[in-house]
C-alpha cells in the first residue's frame, strides 16, 4: 500500500478513535456493503443467498458512497453474497475508487476467471480458504473449490495483497498447518475465525459433540504459530481472545459496563441501504435507511451486544479497546 494511503486510512482511523473515546458523534472509519445477497454456492454456515434478493442500482449506491465518506468513512469492504454475481461490480468499484476509498473485496473466487479485470482497482482482496480440496468442500459445497487457487495466484502475480478467511468448524479443526504452509507458499495472509451464529446473515451451528476445551486448544495453538511469525493475519490480540472464549455456541452477549465500537468505528450497509452497527446485529435491532436518513444523526448508539467473538468484529472492536497494540501490530504488518 503506497504511503500516502496509510496516512490517509491512520487519519481516518485517529479521528474515530478519538470521536469514540470523547463520546462524541459516530464517525465510523470503516464500512462494510453487501453489494448483493444473492451468490453462486451455498455455504453450509451462510444465510446471506436466503435473504432479500433485490439489489439497489448503481446511482443509489452512489448516493451511500458518498454519505459514508462525508461521515469520515475511509475503508469500504464491498461484500455480499458473492460480489462477482453483480454485472456492475467493475463500475462500483470505479466510482469508489474515484471518491478515495481505500476498498478491499470479499469473494470467493469461484468466478473470477470469467472477469479477473474486476479486481484491477481493488486495494486488497478477500477470499476464503476452509482447507484443502476436500475439507473446504465439507464446508462450502461440492463445486466451491473450482478455480480458487488458481485465482489466488493470479492474483498474487499481478501483486495483489490477499487474505484468506477460514470458517473454522468441525470439518477443518486439523487443516491450519496446511493452510498456513499454503499462505507461505502462494504469499498470501491467513485469518481464522469460529463459526458465528445466531444472526440472519448465518445459518446451521457447531457440531454438537464438539467440545468447547477443543475449541480453545485450536485458538491456542494458533496463537503459538502467530508468534513464530507466521502468515497469520489474525492479531495476537484477537487470538488471545478467542483462546479464552467461554461458549463458542455463543456468539454474543451483553456485558454490563463493556462497550461495542460497532456503530461508531465501523457499520455495515446491507444490499437494500439499511445500515446496521455491524453485519452480526442485521435482524437484531432497527436499521437506519442510509438513503431516507442520516446514520450520525438518526442511529440510537445503542448495540444489542456489547461483547462477541464474531470474526471481523472482534478485529475492529481491538482496534478500539486496545489502540496501542492494535496499531503496533497494524503497523508491523505494513513496514
Ligand atoms: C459472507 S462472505 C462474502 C464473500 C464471499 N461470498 C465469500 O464467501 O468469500 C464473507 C465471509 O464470511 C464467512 N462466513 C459466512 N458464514 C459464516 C459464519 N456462520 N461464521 C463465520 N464466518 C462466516 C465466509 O466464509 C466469508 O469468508
Ligand atoms: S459464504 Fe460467501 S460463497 Fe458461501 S454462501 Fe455465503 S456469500 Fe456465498
Amino acid at each position: 500500500m503506497a504511503f500516502a494511503e496509510n496516512a490517509q486510512l491512520g487519519v481516518a482511523y485517529g479521528l474515530s478513535l478519538v470521536s469514540y473515546w470523547a463520546q462524541k458523534r459516530p464517525r465510523p472509519f470503516s464500512a462494510s456493503f453487501a453489494v448483493t445477497n444473492k451468490c453462486n454456492l451455498r455455504c453450509h454456515y451462510c444465510n446471506t443467498p436466503f435473504l432479500d434478493p433485490n439489489d439497489l442500482p448503481l446511482d443509489e449506491v452512489g448516493v451511500i458512497f458518498g454519505k459514508l465518506r462525508r461521515m469520515g468513512v475511509q475503508r469500504l469492504g464491498l461484500l455480499g453474497g458473492e460480489p462477482l454475481v453483480r454485472r456492475d461490480l467493475v463500475d462500483m468499484i470505479s466510482m469508489a475508487k474515484r471518491m478515495g476509498f481505500y476498498v478491499s473485496v470479499n469473494s470467493n473466487l469461484n468466478l473470477y476467471s470469467r472477469r479477473p479485470e474486476a479486481f484491477d482497482q481493488v486495494d486488497l482482496v478477500m477470499t476464503s480458504l476452509d482447507g484443502d480440496a476436500d475439507h473446504h468442500r465439507a464446508n462450502r459445497g461440492e463445486k466451491s473449490y473450482d478455480g480458487v487457487l488458481e485465482a489466488i495466484v493470479d492474483l498474487r502475480s499481478r501483486g495483489k495483497p490477499l487474505m484468506a478467511i477460514a470458517v473454522v468448524t468441525e470439518n477443518n479443526l486439523d487443516q491450519p498447518e496446511k493452510l498456513i504452509q499454503q499462505a507461505e507458499e502462494l504469499d498470501f495472509q491467513i485469518h481464522f475465525q469460529p463459526q458465528c451464529m445466531d444472526t440472519d446473515i448465518v445459518r446451521g451451528g457447531i457440531a454438537e459433540d464438539l467440545q468447547d476445551e477443543e475449541l480453545r486448544r485450536f485458538w491456542a495453538d494458533l496463537l503459538v504459530q502467530k508468534k513464530r511469525g507466521r502468515p497469520i493475519a489474525s492479531s495476537v490480540a484477537y487470538l488471545e481472545a478467542q483462546s479464552r472464549w467461554r461458549d463458542f455456541r455463543v456468539s454474543a452477549f451483553e456485558d454490563p459496563g463493556v462497550r461495542c465500537a460497532a456503530g461508531r468505528g465501523f457499520l455495515y450497509v446491507d444490499p437494500q441501504g439499511r445500515a446496521y452497527p455491524c453485519a452480526y446485529t442485521k435482524g437484531k435491532c432497527e436499521p437506519i435507511d442510509m438513503l431516507a436518513g442520516d446514520w450520525q444523526e438518526d442511529w440510537s448508539g445503542k448495540t444489542p451486544c456489547s461483547t462477541c467473538n464474531v470474526g471481523p468484529m472482534l478485529e475492529f472492536n481491538l482496534l478500539y479497546t486496545k489502540p496501542l497494540s492494535a496499531s503496533l501490530a497494524a503497523l508491523s504488518r505494513i513496514t
